[in-house]
């Protein structure tokens, strides 16, 4: 009797390591690992969660239409066009498994987002990564990869883990000189962090080209991930294409609710907004005051690299932090061996985690500590 078998290369794929909530000794700390928003949810967005436990009876709206619509309406798109997944994460997914075959190529950036490579090895493809310049996704790197197999192009903008982004010039520069049977799937799962004028998330690409998709989250901004929502927006062949092999149901009730009064909630939004831009300049100023490198990041995030021996090390530096209850992301899935990834937080927390890194850079001070 021959023994059940997966399909070739899946077990060559190393699982994604999401960002931990528990310290090496198993003590809940303060996460600062995955990215969420430091205010939360909108309040409207948990009363909208906990209204929905009446009517948990009946399958939620498999189209999930006033989700779409809400998400149309506050982003001025077509409903049409927006398709909903079980986070982001699920569309990434599904569009790997849509348009990539055993013997094609995903092409991203270095650095790009570690699970951009595991979706493309579960549809059987093989992930090519280009070079980065300065930490900074490189267009011209990335056309000089493409092969005659590259069937997409997946790039993050503003990009995990580094934090920084490409201006739209740069984006439309890399659509008008790829091939045209390539997909570009731009992931722009921070873009509401991002105050820059040159950035653009995507929209008008997505609108003037039949292969383009813009990737968006209520996971960051919103601090929604725990029920896991996202939404991409497609030209109309690619959304009717993913509408047939998505799970029927994919988008459960609890999150079509507090996904639209989220979205309504645009005051508390703003408010996110604010906190951010504060906190993320205020970080990085005393980051680089205590000789820590930083990428500038325009996300909810800072990539910090530490120095090249073994006590100041990335490595030391997460032992010393979870001491101090704090949870920072290890990077070594990214390639950066000697960097942590710290979400931005309360000030609070913020506060915390910069008294702690100031402790830890004096001398003497190290994890065995
Ligand atoms: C760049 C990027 N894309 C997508 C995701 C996935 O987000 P979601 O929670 O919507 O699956 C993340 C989460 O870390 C991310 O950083």
């Amino acid at each position: 009797m021959s023994p059940i078998r997966p399909n070739p290369g899946l077990l060559d794929i190393e699982p994604y390591q999401g960002g931990k909530a528990l310290t090496a000794s198993g003590r809940a700390a303060t996460k600062l690992s995955s990215n969420e928003s430091a205010l939360g949810p909108s309040p409207h967005a948990v009363a909208a969660f906990q209204d929905v436990a009446a009517r948990l009876r009946r399958y939620p709206d498999g189209s999930a239409k006033a989700l779409r619509e809400a998400i149309a309406d506050h982003y001025g798109l077509n409903a049409e066009h927006v398709i909903c997944g079980n986070g982001s994460d699920e569309i990434i997914q599904l569009l790997c498994q849509a348009y990539l075959s055993p013997g094609d190529e995903m092409l991203y950036s270095e650095h790009g987002f570690s699970l951009y490579a595991i979706a493309a090895r579960a549809a059987g493809a093989t992930p090519v990564a280009a070079p980065e310049k300065n930490r900074v996704t490189d267009v011209d790197a990335l056309l000089t990869s493409v092969s005659p197999a590259t069937r997409i192009v997946f790039i993050a903008n503003p990009n995990n883990p580094t934090g920084t982004y490409l201006p739209l010039s740069e984006l439309q520069r890399l659509r008008t000189e790829l091939r045209s049977d390539i997909l570009l799937v731009l992931d722009a799962a921070y873009a509401e962090f991002v105050r820059r004028n040159d950035y653009a998330a995507g929209i008008e690409l997505v609108a003037g080209h039949d292969n383009v998709v813009m990737t968006r989250t209520f996971s960051k901004i919103y601090a929604l991930a725990g029920l896991r929502l996202g939404w991409a927006y497609c030209p109309r062949a690619v959304v009717d294409v993913l509408n047939r092999i998505r799970g029927p149901f994919n988008i459960n009730a609890a999150a079509q609710a507090a996904g639209i009064a989220a979205l309504q909630d645009r005051a508390f939004t703003e408010a996110a907004i604010d906190h951010n831009e504060k906190w993320l300049a205020w970080l990085d100023t005393e980051l680089r005051q205590l000789g820590l490198r930083t990428e500038p990041s325009v996300g909810n995030f800072l990539l910090i690299s530490f120095p090249e021996t073994a006590a100041k090390s990335a490595q030391a530096a997460d032992g010393f932090l979870q001491q101090q209850g704090l949870i920072l992301r290890r990077m070594e899935s990214y390639g950066f061996t000697n960097a942590l990834r710290l979400t931005v937080g309360t000030e609070a927390e913020n506060k915390a985690v910069i008294a702690a890194l100031r402790l830890f850079m004096q001398d003497g001070n190290d994890a065995a500590k």
